[in-house]
């Protein structure tokens, strides 16, 4: 298995361009599922979940290809298809539940693997398939398998208990061809949300409140595939090399970025003192110029709120940071495993049920660790590039799921990183 060797120290320099967003790139790919023909997705990260979501379609029956150079895929999408994915598609990767919504509306019926645990919390899925009902589908859950059925979904009123990216995702698409009109409340209003509301609209739908807790969606009665479609820059990989910057407090340019995106994270890092300038589509971080950072609150939260995805790398940063910060975990249940490999590097960092206390600065030293889920291995190569000595990342499939290109990038700021096979 890959690992990952930085020996930290390095002062970065230059400037680093942000790929595709992850999390918009994978529902995109499954709302092809909508219409027959083909699609042009352009900006698509050449990641592990990427190529795993080309996969599943694949396997469904579309023709991919996907050019890695020039990051654009086409995808074929035939008239018919198997609207089956077993066991062995889903459980590598949870997102895959998005192809549920696209192919009960499309097809009437669908079969769909239930997606296994995962690292991070239960991640359940009963709020997807509550709203499917209320769609008037007939679900049933049986031997691991989700069977979903409606010869024609019907828009319906739909009140999420709590704003869900995924569920509102599977969701959006499946009402996209349904008949009349499906209103979603308390809707998640995350930018990748508003991204593939984008995509539909491309293909015949009429979405409006895209960005807000209301969205309403009117079923078409055909969509059709759209020219092209490109996907938005991806935040959490720009929120992670602004903290790389400010870690190793040195001088970068992040370009192709979307600050307008990332507000949460970069009020909290100019409350903790780290300069930053911020252009339409750049980040300028200046590490160089600050002195003590200063600890802060940080409470992770739904879309405006401060990303969980970000969680971790904050928490890195705040190891350096003098005073006591305080980082509770409001989305999901068990995402503090990076705490113990921080602390293998020489972190002070205590954690209460969902809350967990960083006391800085503290110098950081290179130490064999260990990847758990795919932010957290991003907050140890943050940790890495700013400790002493050798730091090693086992596990680093993680990473590899979300980061494009992290070694070449990395590099290519000055950083010290080679990966071993
Ligand atoms: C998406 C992102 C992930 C991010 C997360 C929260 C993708 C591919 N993944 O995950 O990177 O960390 O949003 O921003 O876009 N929940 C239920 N029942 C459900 C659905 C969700 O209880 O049916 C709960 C979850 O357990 C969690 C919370 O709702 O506590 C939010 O989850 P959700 O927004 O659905 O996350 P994902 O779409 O899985």
């Amino acid at each position: 298995m890959d690992k990952i060797r930085i020996t930290g120290g390095n002062k970065l320099k230059g400037s680093v361009r942000i790929s595709g967003a992850k999390n918009s790139a994978l529902p995109i790919i499954f709302s092809t599922l909508l219409v027959e023909g083909r699609h042009r997705i352009e900006n698509l990260p050449d990641l592990a979940d990427v190529n795993y979501a080309l996969k599943i379609l694949e396997e469904l029956g579309a023709k991919c290809t996907f050019n890695k150079e020039e990051s654009y895929a086409d995808i074929m999408i035939p008239k018919n298809l198997e609207p089956i994915a077993t066991y062995d598609l889903v459980r590598k990767m949870r997102a895959s539940i998005l192809v549920l919504g696209p192919l009960l509306a499309r097809f009437g019926f669908a079969k769909v693997s239930l997606p296994g645990g995962c690292a991070i919390g239960t991640r359940p899925i009963d709020l997807h398939l509550k709203a499917l009902e209320e769609m008037k589908a007939k679900i049933s859950v049986s031997e691991g398998y989700v069977t979903a059925e409606s010869a024609k979904l019907q828009g319906a009123k739909i009140f999420f208990p709590m704003p869900t990216v995924g569920g509102t995702e599977n969701i959006m698409m499946a009402a996209a061809l349904a008949e009349g009109e499906t209103t979603l409340e308390n809707a998640a209003r995350e930018p990748e949300i508003v991204d593939l509301g984008n995509y539909l609209i491309k293909m015949g739908a009429e979405i409006s409140g895209l960005g807000t807790s209301t969205i309403v969606i009117r079923g078409a009665q055909k969509l059709t595939a759209p020219k092209s479609h490109a996907i938005i820059p991806d935040r959490i990989e720009a929120g992670t090399f602004v903290v790389a910057g400010l870690m190793t407090r040195s001088d970068i340019l992040v370009k192709g970025a979307r600050p307008d995106h990332l507000k949460a994270f970069l009020d909290v890092i100019k409350k903790a003192g780290g300069v930053c300038e911020i252009d339409e589509d750049s980040i300028k971080v200046s590490g160089s110029e600050h002195k003590d950072l200063k600890p802060v609150q940080v409470k992770t939260a739904p879309h405006p709120g401060f990303p969980t995805d970000l969680q971790a790398q904050v928490m890195t940063l705040m190891t350096q940071a003098k005073g006591v910060s305080l980082i509770e975990e409001d989305i999901f249940e068990n995402r503090f495993m990076h705490v113990q490999e921080l602390v293998r590097l020489g972190a002070n960092i205590k954690t209460n049920s969902k809350v967990a206390q960083v006391y800085g600065p503290s110098e950081l030293t290179g130490a064999p660790v260990m990847a758990t889920d795919l932010r957290a291995s991003a907050s140890l190569v943050v940790a890495g590039l700013a400790a002493k000595g050798i730091t090693e990342i086992n596990r680093i499939y993680h990473l590899d799921r979300g980061y494009e290109k992290i070694e070449s990038k990395i590099s290519g700021l000055n950083g010290n990183i080679e990966r071993l096979k």
